[in-house]
């Protein structure tokens, strides 16, 4: 196992077909899935020479936070379905790495579970129909010893899968997701609602699932700490910009007033470096930590983890920078496409 690619073919044999389906796949034709990972195909480094690179140090700080690399890990629902400590085994990876964890709504294992093993955490708070659940799992997260929340805003209605539906996928009886279901999500939240859930929190509050320059200077406008950059893994609705592709936009828009990540599609250090390079203080990933859960638990995320901090630190090195806020703009450029008639 030497890179995440090898990761995602394993956990592939390794779990069932009508479970692995729930992980691996997106919405509809699955056109924006494939989108995410090929967006970093389209751009190519501009890397600097003869700087002093004996010394690279990934840390940085996501909303104040210190942490050991610029990505980190996304909220993905019911990790109890890829090992038996599911977000435990997640977060226990995250501690040791000195990485942040975003512990998604639909966790399988308990906050105080979670907060055991002693990594940074970020909550992904869902609102749900039921207005008292959400203020509910607000205050459990100021208890819990969340420092953020990430409100995850592209889920009305749950997309269209249709791997989950060919193959059968279904939620075990006896798998407990603590605090809230699939459906539940309220389709009737707007940006009002941001004023009642900021009026709640006393905790920074990130907006996840960005996609418009629109949308990204409305989410300043409600007083966000942070825009995430997102189509839910591709699995929302189809046919929208990969998360690479819509990052300018929102870093344009947003202009220096926030911190701005992004998610979708991140198999390689590289990805994280084109991201950075565009604008983002930091990346996030889901499925190549699932993958690491599945194969080999805890082990596998932190191997995942460690996998990705290797190349990121050595893709600074050859980029010619010593530190992820050296990576600028001028160190990408659109791939140029072959014009035969050039
Ligand atoms: C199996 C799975 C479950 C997910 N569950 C959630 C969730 O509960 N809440 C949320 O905000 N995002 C969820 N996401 C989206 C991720 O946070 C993230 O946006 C996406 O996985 C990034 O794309 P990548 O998997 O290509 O890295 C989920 C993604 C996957 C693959």
């Amino acid at each position: 196992m030497i890179n995440v690619a090898d990761y995602v073919e394993a956990a592939r044999e390794r779990v069932p077909p009508e479970r692995w389906c729930y992980f691996e796949g997106g919405a509809m034709d699955e056109v924006t899935l494939r989108g995410n990972v090929a967006a970093y195909a389209r751009w190519r480094f501009r890397p600097r020479m003869l700087v002093d690179v004996s010394e690279i140090s990934l840390r940085t700080t996501l909303l104040g936070s210190e942490v050991a690399m610029p990505l980190g890990i996304a909220p993905f629902a019911m990790q109890r379905l890829l090992a038996p400590d599911g977000e435990v085994a997640t977060a226990r990876a995250a501690a040791a790495a000195g990485a942040l964890m975003t512990v998604s709504t639909l966790t399988t294992s308990t906050h105080a579970e979670i907060a055991a093993a002693g990594a940074l955490r970020w909550f992904q708070l869902y609102v749900l129909r039921d207005r008292q659940k959400t203020l509910d799992h607000i205050a459990e997260a100021r208890d819990a010893g969340y420092s953020a929340v990430v409100l995850t805003v592209d889920m009305p209605y749950l997309g269209r899968r249709e791997r989950d539906a060919r193959l059968g996928f279904t939620i075990p009886a006896d798998l407990h997701v603590s605090y809230g279901s699939l459906f539940e999500t309220s389709p009737a939240v707007t940006w009002r609602d941001l004023e009642w859930i900021r009026g709640e929190l006393d905790l920074p509050l990130v907006i996840k699932g960005i996609l418009t320059r629109e949308d990204a200077t409305l989410a300043v406008e409600h007083g966000a700490d942070a825009v995430w950059v997102s189509n839910h893994g591709g699995r929302q609705l189809d046919h929208v910009a990969a998360g690479l592709d819509a990052l300018p936009e929102v870093v344009e828009a947003v202009g220096g007033r926030c911190e701005v990540y992004v998610d979708g599609g991140i198999r390689r250090g590289t990805d994280v470096l084109k991201a950075l390079a565009l604008g983002a203080r930091a990346a996030f990933a889901g499925r190549a930590f699932a993958c690491g859960l599945a194969v080999d638990g805890e082990q596998g995320v932190a191997h995942v983890l460690s996998l990705l901090r290797e190349e990121i630190e050595l893709g600074l090195g050859l980029l010619g920078c010593t530190g992820p806020e050296q990576v600028m703009r001028s160190h990408v450029e659109p791939v140029v496409p072959y014009d035969p008639l050039a």
